[in-house]
């Protein structure tokens, strides 16, 4: 007898859907779209010669413990760089406050793994980040969700949340959030910092664009707000910080890290050892000799001055093309940008004409915990020449006005 799959599926894979995201990735592959869609980073601004190099001298250097099993908590020379490159910028950790993990989206699965069973609450803001929702929903959570405006998330609503609902944990990515572009203010910051730890409910500081600033200055990330609360004691931590190498080095490598009192980092690995054993040992030790190199700050800035372009005239051309009811916040780094339009445009539908013109972006309702967002779409200008930009910004515009035309939702022509 044939296997009747579909009766032996786990009631956990109720909670399960393909992302939308990578539904849409599909469409926006196919070399002639203009892809304002996945999030991408520039595959021209690998490191290709130094990561070359590296692999020789790793596989030169340290030949065992690059191809051999490794630790769970992650490669030691990698966890004590990370520690000290943590401590740099202000979060308090030792190497055994760090937990290397196969990509941040793994520390997405592995927390609520150790933290969350059925029904628990987790707070989010919203939009927020699919792949989150992904994985949290396999443990069975319900959500509660603050709104975010032009400072973040609203601290209000978190405080109104904090005290009707029981919280067991919040998920944030205070800086240049995908999908909004958004960052949190400092005030907001602070504010928020300050309800978790009197709630002494843990946040997830989300961060892997944190580093990827055009314009401004940096702002603190929660973390350093919350060891400026704590005495800069990792054990007395509220958040929980999730750094990856995936926007600044290569996501292919899969290496990221969670920065999170010790005795979290014990349950991490206990959850780990059961799910990958450890992450890749290769690619640890690539990231270790790419810091021990120094040459991390040197790739940043070069990144950042072309992704800082890219979204200068995609901001230009949005000005220049757009129709006045297409709002949009102007980021100020990461490699999302947002856009709301009135209220009754389908951007579902919006994209089935915008592929059909060669131009890729997200709608915006699946980002949206609970509905929502119809009228709203997520574009990445990461891995877009400027010209190109201009071109597909330009033609997008058109799509926009046909569709407020058809809506009657707008006079512009
Ligand atoms: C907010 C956020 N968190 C986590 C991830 C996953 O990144 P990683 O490649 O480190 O798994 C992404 C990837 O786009 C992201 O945008």
């Amino acid at each position: 007898m044939p296997v009747k799959w579909e009766q032996l599926y786990a009631q956990r894979l109720k909670g399960m859907s393909t992302s939308a995201i990578r539904e849409i990735l599909k469409v926006a592959q196919s070399s002639d779209i203009i892809p304002f869609a996945g999030g991408w980073p520039e595959a021209a601004l690998f490191p290709i010669e130094q990561i070359t190099m590296i692999c020789e001298e790793v596989l030169n250097d340290y030949p065992r413990q690059a191809l051999q099993y490794g630790l769970t908590d992650g490669e030691p020379l990698l966890r004590d760089a990370l520690a000290t490159e943590m401590r740099a910028r202000g979060i308090p950790a030792g190497p055994q406050n760090i937990v290397i993990v196969s990509g941040s989206q793994q520390a997405l699965d592995l927390l609520p793994r150790i933290l969350v069973d059925e029904d628990d609450v987790i707070l989010v803001e919203n939009p927020t980040f699919l792949g989150a929702i992904q994985s949290f929903n396999a443990y069975g959570p319900r959500y509660v969700s603050v709104p975010l405006d032009e400072q973040g998330a609203s601290a209000d609503a978190m405080e109104r949340l904090l005290r009707e609902e029981r919280v067991k944990l919040m998920y944030l990515i205070p800086t240049f959030h995908n999908p909004t572009g958004i960052t949190m203010s400092r005030a907001r910051r602070e504010r928020i910092v300050a309800l978790a730890s009197e709630a002494g409910v843990p946040i997830i500081e989300d961060d892997p664009y944190g580093r990827l600033r055009y314009r401004g200055d940096d702002l603190p990330t929660l973390a350093q707000l919350d060891a400026a609360r704590n005495g800069g004691d990792p054990e007395r931590a509220t958040v929980l910080y999730s750094g990856t190498f995936s926007k600044t080095l290569a996501p292919g490598l899969r290496i990221a890290w969670l920065v999170c009192p010790e005795r979290i980092a014990d349950q991490l690995v206990m959850a780990k050892q059961g799910v990958d054993l450890h992450s890749n040992s290769l690619s640890q030790m690539i990231a270790y000799s790419f810091l021990k190199h120094d040459w991390l700050d040197d790739q940043v800035e070069r990144i950042r001055d072309t992704y800082g372009q890219r979204c200068d005239a995609m901001c230009q051309a949005i000005d220049d093309y757009f129709p006045p009811e297409a709002r949009y916040q102007r980021p100020d780094g990461g490699l999302f940008l947002w856009v709301t339009l009135p209220e009754g445009i389908d951007t579902a539908e919006m994209l089935k004409d915008a592929a059909a013109r060669k131009v890729a972006f997200v709608p915006g309702a699946p980002f949206f915990v609970g509905g929502g967002g119809h009228n709203t779409f997520r574009m990445t200008f990461a891995s877009v020449p400027a010209p190109v930009i201009r071109q597909g910004i330009a033609i997008l515009g058109e799509v926009i006005r046909d569709h407020l035309r058809d809506a009657g939702a707008s006079s512009a022509d």
